[in-house]
């Protein structure tokens, strides 16, 4: 039995409070928990003390309830993690520029947190990496201060399955997979889960859980490429992809419906997959289904800015044509542009001599891949007719589709949104290639 602080039962460290960390906080303050939630960007800190969420699943009110409740406090100071009776760690994973992945921000946590971890505090990682990190990166370096993981204190790691901008699904409600070093770490890890999870799946060990995740997301990775590979063949083939997904989804048993779209983007779906293939090499294997989906979303935008030549007006091309996008984060109903596929496409046009604009309602500028800031130009009547292409790349719930159909003489519509335009006007789906007009 590991001895730990009895005052620290019931406050929850969380560190990194990004679009994982804020609402993971959140969560365990709705529980009763106190929680100290700590983060190395102090800009972020002063707005959430403020009561200003970046999160937009983390509404103001939640945060200022949380502060005057007295049970929610924000700092940087590394120090103030002894006092919890749990850390979660939830920072980034990203890829290095080489395209393996790079710990540098996990690593730097558990450096930060080894000198002040206290006897019997439980450690959970629950930021997406590859199989092996837990036990192999993370252990040394807490253990530098001597104290031994599964004797002095736990870790454990529970991989984040968290679906932003998913309003029907609240966090607590998505089953938490957990695992630790040891068989102790295992338990503990699981108990103090209990506590603010609907469910609880223990596994084996550190490894198994590191992969699933790597799994779920390799699979939507493979699935999304699958399925835009089969847009690009309907299209080639005169038919229609999404009535055909459709009628295979009615299937009671062994489809799972995917849709075409114009990539993968975001944190996580683009980037886990690499964790997995480069995990994989080091033991001299590989992913072929990786591969391959890899080489179909790279080439998305390309085929989307060809597509689009092809259906402007003849004597046309991209070089000079007005393109308004409607929606650049990387998926619907979000504030995140992080590897939106957006930015990919635009530069693309951009490289073309288009005059590229955007709209997102929930993004009011965002960074290309030059490192150039673009700002949201307006959506209007008259920004649709000046537009020699109205192009929807994100399917927010706020897309006025009436607006669009009765103003824009053509839209490319990659999400299957636009069921009509004004007479006279183009209207090409992504993956529709039943129309009589392609
Ligand atoms: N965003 C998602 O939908 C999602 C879903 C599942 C899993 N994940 C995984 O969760 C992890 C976090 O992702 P995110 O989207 O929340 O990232 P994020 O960039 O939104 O937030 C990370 C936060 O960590 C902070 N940080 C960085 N280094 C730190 C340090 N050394 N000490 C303290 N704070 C530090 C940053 O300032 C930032 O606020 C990643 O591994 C990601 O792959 C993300």
């Amino acid at each position: 039995m590991i001895a730990y602080n009895q005052d620290a039962a019931g406050t929850v460290c969380i560190v990194g409070l990004g679009f994982v960390g804020l609402p993971l906080a959140m969560n365990f303050l709705a529980r009763g928990y106190r929680v100290i939630a700590l983060d190395t960007d102090k800009r972020k800190l002063e707005a959430l003390g403020k009561g200003s969420s970046h999160v937009q699943d983390v509404p103001d009110r939640q945060i200022l309830g949380g502060i005057a409740s007295g049970r929610l406090a924000f700092t940087d100071r590394y120090a103030m993690a002894s006092a919890a009776e749990t850390v979660i760690i939830c920072v980034p994973t990203p890829l290095a520029p080489d395209g393996a992945p790079d710990l540098g921000y996990l690593l730097d946590a558990c450096r930060s947190l080894s000198p002040v971890l206290a006897d019997g505090q439980l450690v959970v990682i629950e930021s997406s990496t590859y199989p092996g990190t837990t036990a192999e990166q993370v252990k040394p370096l807490l253990e530098t201060n001597g104290k031994r993981a599964g004797t002095d204190f736990f870790l454990a790691y529970s991989p984040e399955r968290i679906d932003p901008g998913n309003r029907s699904l609240g966090i607590h409600q998505i089953p938490k997979v957990v695992s630790g070093v040891t068989d102790a770490c295992l338990e503990r890890v699981a108990s103090v889960y209990r506590t603010a999870f609907d469910s609880v799946i223990p596994l084996s060990s550190t490894e198994a859980a590191e992969t699933m995740k790597l799994l779920e997301n390799s699979y939507r990775f493979i699935n999304i490429s699958f399925v835009n590979e089969i847009a690009m063949l309907c299209e080639r083939l005169g038919l229609n992809a999404w009535e055909i997904i459709e009628a295979a989804a009615t299937k009671p048993y062994g489809f799972s419906a995917f849709y075409p779209g114009p990539g993968i983007g975001g944190h996580c779906i683009p980037v886990d997959p690499l964790y997995l293939q480069w995990k994989a090499a080091q033991s001299g294997a590989a992913s072929r289904f990786i591969e391959a989906a890899q080489q179909i979303n790279r080439r998305m935008p390309a085929y989307l800015v060809q597509e689009i030549e092809k259906h402007l007006p003849a004597g046309t091309t991209v070089d000079g044509a007005r393109i308004l996008i409607y929606g650049v984060a990387y998926k619907q109903n979000i504030a995140d542009a992080r590897e939106s596929t957006a930015m990919a496409i635009m530069e693309a046009l951009l490289a073309r001599g288009a005059d590229v604009r955007y709209y997102d309602p929930y993004l009011a500028s965002v960074q290309l891949p030059d490192g150039s800031v673009m700002a949201r130009s307006e959506l209007s009547a008259a920004a649709l007719e000046e537009a020699d292409c109205l192009l929807v790349l994100t399917h927010h719930d706020e897309l006025p589709v009436r607006l669009i159909a009765e103003h824009s003489s053509f839209v490319y519509d990659t999400r299957n949104v636009v069921a009509a335009v004004r007479p006279g006007a183009k209207l090409v789906t992504l993956g529709n290639g039943a129309r009589k007009d392609r």
